[in-house]
């Protein structure tokens, strides 16, 4: 057995609750059958995401502690600015309250009415804002990512012959940027490869396109990178990072995920990019010198961000993901292969086959789970789009029910609960029926929505 290490001992812990199934029922219910909107008491296993509740470090919370608060010119924030100068190598930075802020300033700033970002692919709120500024968004995933099951190391690369593609058809003048999403969420936590970023940057320079990273993921990525990019084994995770920021202009992340805190941030060298976006955070997030972020977030943030340098500390969400990855496919059950970072991802198109796109298969899959087990996980498929203007719904490329991990949070007995009552879902599958919404909202509607059976 590929039993995954724990780097660190538990010294602060939270009890937890497993609920009668009655009350779960009921609870179920009362969120519109939508895993957002249930409360913890309710939930055994949060496996809802892994943003905002990653365990800390004891480094982290001495650091809370002499946080030096003001409103302007605050020590704290000089000290993050350095220690995200210092590991990206870029040294104008802009703080943010999340990881969307970052986003919204962002597409105000370089999205034009008619412009096309191209990406990797999607997240959900990266595509929102982009739309809501009045451009498109262009997904040039490589096939392999779209393949739940596969044999290809980086199933986040882009497709580089049709980047080139792409940007000469459109003209390099209505390209707003070129996105990479490091850990690409919405396809199972997929990373990209240094070869494929260096080859989008050598596109992005003969059209002089700028090149944005979405770091938010970076973390699990870096240790995809330094294990299977064979050109960077002898590379620390360190190298590996600043190699990734010398490639593009501008780097913003969650620090969320990225640095086990709350907050995020907007990165670069280019003074006049810099000075663009800068007007709009005294607007939007706070003054320059918290970005809405406490001084708290942002002492556990810089020590967040070097330990994130630390392998034996981002290894840890992929080697759980991989334990529950593999034993769930002992058990037969449909998961997206490689396991990749954030969380391990159940593939419902094939678990409940029965249950046709439009009546939600992964959202009636993350109901059930939770019924059986407390254990709450995110839909991942055509919830999580979006009617366009007439109404239409796109299907989701995949149907996922997405088990995060958060990191350093869960015990290897906790993970082998889940299995197993995952396993026994599966046994029953037959059990489950589709979901149907009867409140839809129109923006990012997963968050919200309310539904039913059907
Ligand atoms: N980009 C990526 C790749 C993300 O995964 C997220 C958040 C964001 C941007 C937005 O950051 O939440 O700080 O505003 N992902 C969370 C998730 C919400 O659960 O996957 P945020």
């Amino acid at each position: 057995e590929n039993i995954p290490l724990e780097m660190h001992k538990v010294r602060i812990v939270q009890k937890l609750n497993i609920m009668p199934i009655e009350r779960r029922l009921e609870a179920l219910k009362e969120a519109g059958f939508n895993n957002f909107l249930l409360k913890n008491r309710d939930v055994f296993m949060d496996m809802l995401t892994d943003s905002g509740v990653n365990a800390m470090s004891d480094k982290q919370m001495a650091a809370m502690m002499e946080a030096d608060d003001s409103y302007a010119g605050s020590e704290t924030f000089t000290k993050l600015e350095t220690k995200v100068g210092e590991i990206f190598g870029k040294t104008l930075y802009l703080p943010a309250h999340q990881g969307r802020a970052c986003e919204n300033i962002i597409a105000q700033t370089f999205v034009n009415p008619g412009s096309t970002a191209i990406m990797n692919y999607h997240f959900t709120t990266t595509r929102s804002h982009i739309v809501r500024n009045g451009g498109t968004v262009e997904e040039l995933l490589n096939e392999e990512g779209y393949q739940v099951n596969s044999e290809c190391l980086f199933k986040g690369n882009m497709d580089i012959p049709k980047l080139r593609a792409l940007i000469s058809e459109k003209g390099a003048e209505n390209i707003s940027f070129v996105r990479f999403e490091a850990g690409t969420n919405l396809i199972g936590g997929q990373p990209f490869s240094l070869a494929n970023l260096m080859e989008a940057r050598k596109v992005c320079d003969e059209f002089g396109v700028m090149l944005i990273l979405d770091a938010s993921l970076l973390a699990d990525n870096l240790y995809f990178i330094k294990v299977r990019e064979e050109q960077c084994q002898d590379m620390s995770i360190r190298e590996i990072t600043r190699a990734i920021a010398n490639q593009v202009d501008i780097i913003y992340f969650s620090a969320r995920k990225l640095g086990c805190a709350r907050g995020g941030g907007i990165c670069t060298n280019n003074e006049e990019h810099f000075v663009k976006m800068r007007e709009l955070v005294p607007l939007y997030e706070g003054f320059l010198t918290y970005g809405g972020m406490s001084v708290r977030e942002m002492e556990a943030m810089a020590v967040g961000l070097e330990e994130t340098m630390d392998e034996d500390m981002i290894n840890q969400g992929p080697q759980f993901i991989a334990y529950m990855t593999e034993e769930l496919q002992k058990k037969g059950v449909p998961v997206v292969t490689p396991a990749g970072g954030l969380g391990c991802h159940l593939n419902a198109m094939e678990f409940v086959k029965h249950i046709p796109q439009q009546d939600y298969p992964a959202g009636a899959l993350a109901a059930a789970l939770y019924l059986v087990s407390g254990v709450r996980g995110m839909e991942r498929g055509t919830m999580s789009e979006e009617r366009d203007d007439n109404g239409v719904e796109p299907f989701a490329d995949m149907e996922l029910l997405r088990l995060a991990m958060p990191r350093r949070v869960f015990t290897l007995s906790q993970v082998k609960y889940a299995v197993d009552r995952i396993a026994w879902l599966y046994e029953n599958r037959n059990l489950i029926g589709g979901l149907k919404f009867v409140e839809e909202p129109k923006i990012l509607r997963f968050f919200l929505g309310r539904l039913d059976t059907n």
